[in-house]
């Protein structure tokens, strides 16, 4: 029998779990395959014991309708800086992908398929230059790849904030406030640039295009006198002003992002200090868009991203990433996969067209 192992990592995504029933309803049909799942990312190998599960046919059935993985994931187990504690209450960051290498080798798997972001994909880089036979498939709902043209998770975080934002748009029209939704989007404005166009916010800010306060303020009080009366903005987790910035600065314990969340309510204080007088509210959506279960879009494109896993793993293709190309399921070499994020670009089209539906972005 040929052995495949999987593992999710990073961030979870609604989508992960019908990439791996994926794989495993290809690998089935081939007869000689098994498939096992590490536990918690790499830390399923890492840990002593290690966690490593067959997954059979009972354990995969039916879970692309369930949100999160039913492996488990972790940001904060890099194996290539791995967090350990240190007496004094610090995290040392420590390179363990040697002893994680000599330990997938002594498990002897035919293939390793890694499903995760841009992170989970540097390790997979890292790994397959040491000799493992790697798969990649990437997942975020930043969709910030710029190796496939999508990632799941990323239609199911919109239709969730859209829900959302459509709720906020009747009670800002009650009380004729400014309603601030943050959505998540560390380096990326595509969950709040596509919600904005969905919705129908009067302002959108985004990483990519640092705003201009007082342009902000312009743009509300020219709805409060000549439209009808309230404000919708939509504003992603890592959106700064031209001057300053209005992000966290300090990281959490063994992670090595700094931890994002709350720019509604700086923002909300920016806004009145330069003169709005409208009343404002603050909404945080954060983890909601993560949960629950994914789209039937996410549903078919991981679906088929487990699939094509599986057929890169069966013809020995390995230190690939598999993408969707010009609506094409492809493979990319992971070096490529990890080169450059996938940003909103401040003059495409998207953009262009969101300002002609009247959006600020505040530039
Ligand atoms: O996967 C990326 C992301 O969704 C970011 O937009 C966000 O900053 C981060 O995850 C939050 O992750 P967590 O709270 O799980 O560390």
């Amino acid at each position: 029998m040929k052995k495949i192992l999987v593992l999710t990592g990073g961030g979870d995504c609604p989508g992960l779990n019908a990439v791996i029933r994926g794989i495993a309803k290809r690998a089935r049909k081939e007869k000689n395959w098994e498939l096992y799942g590490s536990i918690e990312a790499f830390n399923g190998v890492l840990n002593e014991p290690q966690e490593i599960v067959k997954l059979t046919s009972k354990r995969t059935a039916g879970i692309h309708v369930r949100g999160g993985t039913i492996l488990k994931t972790t940001n904060k187990s890099n194996p290539i800086k791995y967090p350990v504690p240190q007496p004094d209450g610090s995290i040392k960051f420590i390179d363990r992908s040697d002893e994680l290498v000599d330990k997938l080798k002594k498990l002897d798997f035919d293939a390793v398929i890694n499903i995760g972001g841009d992170g989970s994909q540097k390790i997979s880089k890292v790994l397959h230059d040491k000799g493992i036979p790697v798969i990649g498939v990437p997942k975020t709902i930043d969709n910030d790849l710029s190796a496939t043209d999508m990632t799941f998770g990323f239609q199911t975080a919109v239709q969730i904030a859209t829900d959302s934002f459509d709720k906020l748009v009747t009670t800002a029209e009650s009380h004729h406030r400014v309603m601030i939704m943050e959505v998540m989007g560390r380096d990326a404005g595509w969950i709040a640039a596509h919600t904005a166009i969905a919705g129908g916010a009067e302002i959108c800010l985004i990483p990519e295009i640092p705003y201009n306060i007082h342009k902000l303020v312009e743009r509300i009080q020219h709805r409060y006198v000549k439209g009808r009366g309230f404000v919708n903005i939509v504003i992603a987790e890592g959106a700064k002003p031209k001057e300053g910035t209005i992000t966290a600065t300090v990281g959490e314990k063994g992670s090595e992002h700094v931890r994002l969340g709350g720019v509604a309510y700086q923002l909300s204080k920016q806004l009145k200090d330069a003169g709005c007088r409208a009343e404002i509210r603050e909404t945080v959506l954060g983890h909601v868009q993560r949960g629950g279960t994914p789209s039937a879009f996410d549903r078919v494109l991981a679906s088929v991203f487990g699939v094509k896993a599986f057929e890169l793993a069966l013809e020995k293709n390995f230190g690939r990433m598999v993408a969707l190309k010009n609506n094409q399921i492809v493979s990319v070499p992971l070096e490529e996969a990890t080169q450059k994020p996938n940003f909103v670009i401040p003059d495409s089209y998207l953009v262009q067209a969101a300002k002609g539906l009247g959006i600020s972005f505040g530039d």
